[in-house]
């Protein structure tokens, strides 16, 4: 019996996988930019790293996959990239060698979401980090960046909304305010809320059950009780982003659904016609904990997040004409099995010579190699006939204008790369 892929998944199959590796290019090229070296860190951490006793989001909580190794080690699969990422930070001591690290990762993620189009429970995201100070000014270039990098990428209908939550105290004095607002409200509430009006009231905001209770609709928003460097520190980040012409909505409602941040936080929605109901294309934000939570020095942070598939699927329902596939360059055609040794000899020469060749290797007949040539889109047919090999000669015939010439077995490389202009 054929076994199907697990629930949430999907295969990346020969015909798509062009798309993502020219993402990932552009990605590559983008961040490069922004002087922003990659790193790679395993798609598995101890536990810890992510259930940490203040990280007490849905995510982290019902959503991440949890199992004990065979030495009873408890282990988790990356439900997101940041926190693997300062883990190995700290590890690492990159905080001694510079004052800011600006990093960027590529990888698979891993929760256990209700599946539907645009959420899976294996999805990849490209992220990037900076970490190692606070600074309005770098809060401003993570959001220019993720503006810049869906601009050059061909996307249109995007927003880019912003936020604060501010520091610790107006955090707390925001988190008092909302468990006195909710108070009143909470028997009305799931039993998760009841419990997250003590330990995190903020939680209660994006709860999934409850998301439509006219009492969160209401609820009170953070910007109410920044305090007076939180506001004056948001003041700046805008400033830096109106400097730089960048185009975005303050949504005092935006909390994020992660529990590490604080100041600014901010998301990439899509504004696309048809696009469905994960418009999220990405998000992110400061935090300032998370470095010393993790057992490195006191220093903050700022990074966001792009769901991959989010973004192939925006780029497909703009009709962005962000990626070519490579065609073959040459197709070898023989007329007979005697001559497919000296195919495999030109086939070889031709991928020195950087072009992308192929042939047959199923037994085909003559019509049966031309039709697979054909299909495969190939620039230039390469066709061995009997009479031409004894006159130590090949057809080279042009797929496009249909002009067949005949050239000398030796020449056939510098014939091809000539018209290629390779
Ligand atoms: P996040 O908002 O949880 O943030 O995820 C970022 C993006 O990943 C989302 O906007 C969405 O596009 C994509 N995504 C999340 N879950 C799924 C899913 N189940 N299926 C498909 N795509 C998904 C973070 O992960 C933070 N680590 C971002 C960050 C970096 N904050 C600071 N630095």
């Amino acid at each position: 019996m054929a076994i199907n892929k697990v629930k949430g998944t999907y295969d990346v199959l020969p015909n798509e996988s062009y798309l993502w590796q020219a993402l990932e290019q552009k990605i590559r090229d983008i961040l490069g930019l922004y002087n922003m070296k990659e790193m790679r860190t395993p798609i598995m951490e101890y536990s810890d790293v992510f259930h940490r006793h203040t990280e007490l989001s849905d995510m982290v909580i019902k959503e991440t996959y949890n199992f004990d190794d065979r030495s009873e080690r408890k282990l988790t699969l990356r439900p997101e990239g940041t926190a693997g990422i300062i883990r190995s930070y700290v590890e690492n001591k990159l905080y001694v060698s510079q004052e800011l690290e600006k990093v960027y990762y590529i990888g698979p993620n891993f929760r256990y979401e209700r599946p539907q189009k645009g959420r899976y429970r294996q999805f990849y995201q490209f992220g990037v980090e900076a970490i190692g100070t606070i600074n309005p000014a770098l809060d401003a270039e993570m959001i220019i960046l993720a503006y810049d990098f869906i601009k050059r990428i061909g996307l249109k209908g995007v927003r880019v909304r912003i936020n604060s939550l501010g520091d610790e105290a107006s955090r707390v004095s925001y988190q008092e305010a909302l468990r006195n607002y909710f108070l009143p409200h909470i028997d009305e509430l799931c039993d998760d809320c009841k419990l997250r009006l003590n330990k995190n009231p903020l939680r209660i905001l994006d709860c999934k059950v409850d998301q439509k209770h006219q009492a969160i609709k209401n609820a009170p928003t953070p910007q109410d009780f920044l305090n007076i460097e939180s506001r004056i520190y948001f003041k700046q980040v805008l400033e830096h982003l109106n400097a730089a012409k960048i185009s975005y909505e303050i949504a005092p409602k935006l909390v994020r659904g992660l529990d590490y941040y604080s100041h600014t936080v901010f998301e990439i929605e899509a504004d696309i016609e048809g696009f469905g109901a994960q418009n999220v294309l990405g998000g992110g934000g400061r935090y300032q904990n998370l470095v010393s939570e993790l057992g490195g020095p006191d220093l903050g942070g700022i990074g966001f997040a792009f769901g991959m598939e989010r973004l192939l699927l925006a780029l497909e329902a703009e009709n962005v004409d962000f990626a070519q596939e490579k065609t073959l360059d040459a197709f070898v055609i023989v007329i007979n099995d005697e001559l497919k040794t000296t195919a495999t000899s030109i086939l070889y020469e031709l991928r020195l010579a950087g072009l992308i060749a192929d042939m047959n290797f199923t037994q085909k007949g003559f019509k049966g190699q031309l039709k697979q040539a054909l299909r495969s889109n190939s620039k230039y047919l390469v066709i061995l006939g009997e009479d031409e090999y004894q006159k130590g000669l090949v057809a080279i015939k042009d797929t496009k204008t249909e002009i067949q010439e005949e050239v000398l077995i030796p020449k056939i490389k510098k014939y091809l790369l000539e018209k290629l202009e390779k």
